[in-house]
């Protein structure tokens, strides 16, 4: 059979990295500063790296959303962007490039994916309704719960794992999807919810014979299955890697396979494409019918739906890209790397490697710090005074209070470093590497953290924290014997 694996370059050495299959053609210059003017940073954005400015960042590394680098192909194509409010070429090409990789006819453009959540949640959901899903996604669970439902999480076992080889982390949990269906009653199941590349566990994938059981049983019972498909383009690299059925499969086909086993697919474009914006897609009139309004209404005329025209124009380019191995298996590869190496040193990483991100373990790194002293966010804090590195706190500060004023601790408290598609470079990763490794070795210095300004809403963004003890000034000391004037 053919092979159309497109990635896989062997060194002679037999050493194992990735080879970058594209080359830098424009650049943005990166400031490391000194250790202490990082300290003063982190200090001043209350030890939460949303609060960072970039301009004190090495590797921005919070997330892949709207900071994957664009092809020349897309920035060339903003210039053709036909501006019109509504009837623009754009969309139409827009639409073109939609029914070709996606394989749906009927596109609702949206300014961004929690907008298009917004849309599927008010069309479909109502008061009780039940929402079952391999895994919540933040914005989605507010949007559904915000319209009456409530989310059901049916993973497996493996998928929450911290260590594992399962290589579908991803799936439904079938048996407990039938036992959804019988307590709760079809008639109050308005869809299943698929997240490709599942971003809180750690980018972890589906196959597509999950997806086939899935779609069994939700036709033997009259459910939709709604797809979210900000990641799918690396969920369909994972099925092409590690499910033996689809290792010839091109990744175009793997696409249009997955999106056929959906009525509705919705997506963020600032991860998918590389651009900005988002969209809902299906074949199905009548439900395209029931989300139409709720476009105008929330997000703008149907040819542009709260987009920028040349943003358009992109994601008609980023859209075809994806179906390019060599685009979309770049980060992966990339995680792989950071993922296997950080592994050999002993550092506690979630294996299998995912999408988007690497993801440490800070309960197992930093097993000193109880969770009411918040180990993901100290740990975000100490890797950017150490090294310049920005990354997203995954865990109880991004949880919420109950109705007592206590903390709800999270299942997983992680520190997510994500790898926006073709911006770090290999040596960019390999630094990564050298200063979490010296980060886990001085484990010891790190403390916690305690909320000093805390939002009832959301309190991640805006919360500003401080440390429990003077740590900070311990581990800078600790670096500075280590590094000498090195940044
Ligand atoms: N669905 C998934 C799976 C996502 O990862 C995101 C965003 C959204 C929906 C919402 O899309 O940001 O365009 O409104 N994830 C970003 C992240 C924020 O950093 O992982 P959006």
């Amino acid at each position: 059979m053919e092979n159309t694996d497109q990635t896989t370059v062997k060194f002679y050495s037999g050493i194992k990295i990735p080879v970058e299959l594209h080359k830098v053609r424009i650049v943005q210059k990166l400031f490391l500063k000194p250790i202490d003017e990082r300290l003063a940073a982190i200090e001043k954005g209350g030890f939460n790296t949303f609060q960072l400015n970039t301009k004190d960042i090495f590797l921005d590394m919070l997330t892949d959303s709207g900071t994957n680098a664009m092809s020349d192909n897309q920035v060339s194509a903003m210039l053709q962007a036909d501006d019109a409010y509504a009837g623009s070429q754009s969309f139409y090409r827009l639409e073109e490039a939609l029914q070709e990789v996606f394989g749906k006819k009927y596109l609702l453009p949206a300014h961004q994916g929690r907008a298009a959540e917004n849309i599927v949640s008010q069309a479909f959901i109502k008061k009780g309704d039940i929402i079952p899903m391999n895994y919540h996604f933040t914005t989605t669970k507010a949007h559904m719960e915000l319209n009456g439902g409530k989310i059901l999480e049916i993973y497996s076992k493996e998928a929450v794992k911290i260590k594992s080889d399962f290589p579908f982390k991803g799936n439904i949990d079938i048996d407990k999807l039938k036992a959804v269906i019988k307590e709760y009653g079809k008639e109050n199941i308005p869809f299943i919810r698929l997240e490709a590349s599942t971003n809180l566990i750690g980018g972890q994938p589906f196959s597509i014979q999950n997806m086939r059981d899935v779609k069994k049983i939700a036709d033997e019972n009259g459910i939709m299955i709604v797809l979210d498909a900000s990641l799918i383009g690396e969920n369909a690299y994972f099925i092409k890697k590690r499910e033996e059925e689809f290792k010839n499969t091109p990744i175009k086909d793997i696409l249009l396979l997955m999106c056929n086993f959906a009525d509705v697919v919705y997506f963020s474009s600032r991860k998918v494409s590389s651009t900005r914006g988002g969209g809902i897609c299906t074949n199905n009139h009548d439900l395209y019918m029931k989300m139409r309004e709720l476009v105008i209404l929330y997000e703008g005329f149907l040819t542009y739906g709260g987009m920028s025209i040349r943003e358009i124009e992109a994601m008609a380019v980023g859209l075809r890209e994806t179906t390019d191995e060599t685009v979309i298996s770049q980060s992966p590869m990339f995680i792989e790397y950071a993922v296997n190496e950080m592994d050999k040193l002993g550092i506690p990483v979630i294996t299998p490697s995912g999408a988007l991100g690497a993801h440490i373990d800070c309960m197992g790194f930093l097993p000193h710090v109880p969770q009411s002293e918040y180990p993901a966010g100290a740990l975000a804090a100490a890797l950017f005074i150490i090294s310049g590195i920005r990354g997203m706190e995954r865990g109880t500060v991004s949880s919420v209070r109950d109705e007592n004023g206590n903390d709800v601790l999270s299942d997983m408290e992680l520190l997510r470093l994500a790898f926006p598609r073709r911006v770090f470079t290999l040596s960019q990763t390999m630094f990564v590497i050298d200063r979490v490794n010296w980060l886990f070795n001085n484990r010891d210095l790190v403390g916690g953290l305690k909320f000093v300004e805390e939002p009832a809403v959301l309190r991640f963004f805006n919360g500003r924290l401080a440390p429990t003890s003077d740590w900070t000034h311990k581990l800078v000391a600790k670096f500075k014997a280590d590094f000498g004037d090195s940044l």
